[in-house]
């Protein structure tokens, strides 16, 4: 394995300040420099900010700055905020800053001295908001983000790129991992053979930029200026280069796919043409969407990382401020990895960041944690037991240590593949097994026993429970650092930023470790943290922009769509009951086009191009167009329902089943009535409320065993009283031999409040 890692992120442009779309990238370095410090590779991460150009001038000019004042206050508000979240960078470079001006100096004369830059002079289109020259007509938008193209008309410098072309082919080919995924890695490719022509280096039309050496009317362009970072931020062309040496070539670039091209083009042709090395990898992720669209200032759908901190953050209020951001971060952290399959556009919502902590982090890992660790608190005086080989239980602590062994290099292989959604699932299928496994062997009732194979059976399972979360802890630090130091500690292991995790393997926790002190990990999240995350990036997002601004121009067509649309359904509503179909597919395109509206969106296809006819009314189906509901016949018309058949003595229609509402809920309180020997008082949580229940499996489950388990429930059964409680809902059982309960469950783990259908 390789002693020394280097990764960078892009460096963020000052114009806009962070959000989570660049969160996202940042967390995403994080974990990765967590891991592989964690295998002890000396890890150097680098971020920072993109500090000059034409954008930024204009944006100073706007916010009534200079420039200089401006990008201070906002670069500082991005390391701000890494700080606030614990990431771990080596550096954060500005472009601002002396040492990488001078150096970009160097590089610019010494590709000017190869002969790889000339004088020229060009008129074309530029966008700013890309900073990049594009090949449009005059008065065309661009064709990447859509807004305004301006004219330049201008001497510049040129760089040689068409000199590279072939060389860069017979690298991509020679190295085919890197670009990564292979889309990006095509487009590049189809890019490259349509042929490069020259770039234009440099800019005489405003002065915030680094300037020529020797030609001080010129500010070198903005991308070759900050491309270079990943080489200044070492040292290169300083007096003191070591750290370029130890750690050029950089083995991975995070990108966003839409800078790319600037990375897998021009980037290694400038180094080429410098004699320098080429970075081993470039991965172009995908978008982080909200509201189905890339989140922007002009869209007003941008989600801050500071609006998760604070709500989450508050959930833990004994905890200093510093701890509680980094708990937040965990959240997002989590959530980020898990959720979006890195590579590939994702979408973020509040609702689903509250669903996914409560199932995956609070009843998941958090849940089996805690559970654990208590019992060996109350069982063994928190000292972890030895690992006796009991007979009776080897099956169980064997089929432990056999998953866990099978998952540690299943995760470490998704991980480093940076298939981090993946690995994330092969951790938490561990805490669902270990769950079972807990469930199965009933630590509880091996304590109620005083002979000694209980309780060397006791010491066994718990044994094989710390043991299997030691491991799962270590996996998942990179993405929950904060968390899974916590647990660590508990465990009785120190600081685990000081361990080495490298060969992780069974059997590495040591009986009679004294356990540190337990804490409360993950809180439930009530509904009300999505209401409140919502209303504050409401409050922080700025009145829709302006109708001339990108992503709005088309509303006024999505009004008029509205109302063609809603004409449509007036008149099909008001027509026979067969309608249904057509009615309903109405409603789809009325909701999609109005969730373009909001959204701004000009990107996405319209929503199903529902036929639509004044009068007669609508009816749909291959004949007259586009099917919009696969139910509709292909005679083009919508069949009047026919009358229900009769059904079979005994036998209820899908109907009738799918008014029973079974769920998924998770037993959180269990008590005995008093005066009533069968019945137990619980109370479930249902992910979105926590219900009572009365159950009469007094005499089958011992309160206590009961605590943490999964079970299905009918939820939509009328309240009852039993002795004087409310019962809501029923606990499904199988009745076995002498009527004894035997509650349902799963194999596998399930969310909180999933249906049964
Ligand atoms: N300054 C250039 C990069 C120069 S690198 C030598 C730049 N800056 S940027 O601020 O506009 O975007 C930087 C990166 O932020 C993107 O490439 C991407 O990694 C990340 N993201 C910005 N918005 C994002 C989302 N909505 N979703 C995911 N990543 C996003 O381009």
């Amino acid at each position: 394995m390789p002693d020394k890692f280097y990764l960078t992120t892009p460096i963020y442009y000052v114009n806009a300040r962070p959000h989570i779309g660049t969160t996202y990238t940042t967390v995403v370095a994080d974990a990765i420099a967590r891991r592989k410090r964690s295998l002890g590779i000396e890890t150097f991460f680098l971020t920072g900010t993109d500090e000059h150009g034409q954008k930024i001038e204009r944006s100073a000019e706007k916010a009534g700055c200079t420039p200089q004042e401006f990008t201070d206050r906002v670069s500082a508000e991005f390391r701000g905020l890494w700080d606030r979240m614990g990431l771990t960078y080596d550096d954060f470079i500005r472009t601002t800053e002396p040492r990488h001006k001078q150096a970009v100096q160097k590089l610019f004369a010494l590709l000017r001295d190869q002969g790889y830059i000339y004088k020229g002079s060009y008129t074309g289109q530029y966008c700013v908001s890309d900073e990049a020259y594009v090949d449009v007509p005059p008065g065309a938008p661009c064709p990447e983000c859509g807004r305004p193209t301006e004219t330049v008309n201008e001497e510049n410098y040129y760089f040689k790129l068409s000199a590279f072309e072939r060389k860069l082919l017979e690298f991509y080919q020679e190295h085919p991992e890197f670009i990564e995924p292979e889309t990006r890695r095509n487009e590049v490719i189809s890019f490259v053979k349509s042929g490069l022509r020259d770039l234009s280096v440099s800019r005489t039309s405003f002065n915030w930029g680094i300037p020529v050496p020797g030609d001080e009317t010129h500010v070198i362009y903005v991308w070759m200026d900050a491309l270079a970072n990943y080489i200044t931020a070492l040292g290169w062309g300083s007096q003191d280069p070591s750290r370029y040496d130890r750690f050029w070539p950089a083995d991975l670039h995070i990108v966003g796919k839409e800078i790319t091209r600037f990375h897998c083009i021009y980037w290694p042709a400038f180094l080429m043409a410098a004699g320098l090395p080429l970075p081993k990898k470039v991965v172009g992720h995908g978008w982080l969407l909200f509201e189905d669209n890339k989140m922007s200032k002009s869209r007003g759908n941008i989600v801050r990382a500071e609006t998760i901190l604070d709500t989450f953050g508050a959930m833990k209020p004994d905890l200093p401020k510093a701890e509680q951001d980094r708990f937040g971060a965990d959240v997002l952290r989590y959530f980020l990895l898990r959720e979006v399959v890195f590579g590939q556009d994702g979408s973020f919502s509040f609702d689903a960041l509250v669903q996914r902590y409560n199932s995956d982090l609070a009843n998941g890992y958090g849940n089996l944690v805690s559970r654990t660790l208590a019992m060996i608190g109350r069982y063994f005086g928190g000292v972890v037991p030895e690992n006796s080989n009991v007979p009776s239980l080897v099956s169980l602590t064997k089929l432990a240590e056999n998953f866990t062994n099978r998952a540690i290099p299943l995760y470490s292989e998704r991980f480093d593949d940076l298939r981090f959604s993946l690995a994330l699932e092969t951790a938490w299928e561990m805490v669902g097994q270990l769950d079972g496994i807990i469930t199965a062997s009933a630590p509880w009732k091996l304590a109620a026993k005083d002979d000694a194979d209980s309780r060397a059976e006791l010491a066994a399972i718990l044994y094989a429970a710390a043991e299997a979360i030691r491991i799962i802890t270590a996996l998942v630090y990179p993405v929950i650092p904060e968390s899974a130091a916590k647990v660590w500690a508990q465990l009785g292991q120190g600081h685990i930023t000081q361990a080495n995790l490298k060969d992780l393997k069974w059997g590495g926790l040591k009986p009679g470790t004294k356990l540190g002190e337990s804490t409360p990990l993950f809180p439930r999240a009530e509904k009300e943290a999505i209401t409140r995350m919502n209303e504050m990036e409401q409050k922080n997002n700025p009145a829709p922009a302006a109708a001339s601004e990108p992503g709005n121009e088309g509303k006024a067509a999505h009004v008029s769509k509205l109302r063609s649309l809603l004409d449509g359904l007036a008149v099909a509503a008001s027509e026979s009951t067969n309608e249904t179909a057509a009615i309903l597919a109405l409603e789809s395109a009325v909701a999609e086009t109005v969730r373009e509206f909001v959204s701004g969106s000009e990107k996405r296809a319209p929503a199903n191009p529902v036929p639509v006819k004044a009068n007669p009314p609508a009816t749909v189906g291959p004949a007259t167009g586009t099917p919009v509901m696969p139910a509709a016949p292909s005679t083009g018309t919508v069949a009047a329902p026919a009358a229900a058949p009769a059904l079979p003595e005994g036998k209820i229609s899908i109907d009738d089943f799918a008014k029973v509402e079974l769920r998924v809920a998770q037993i959180k309180v269990a008590e005995r009535v008093p005066k009533a020997d069968k019945l137990l008082r619980l109370e479930v949580d249902l992910g979105d409320e926590t219900r009572q229940i009365l159950a009469g499996i007094a005499e089958a489950y011992a309160p206590e065993s009961l605590i943490g388990r999964k079970v299905v429930i009918v939820a939509n059964l009328a309240p009852r009283k039993l002795r004087g409680l409310e019962s809501n809902g029923m606990i499904v059982a199988a009745s076995v031999a002498g009527g004894r309960p035997v509650l349902a469950g799963f194999l596998e783990d399930v969310e909180v409040g999933a249906r049964l259908k």
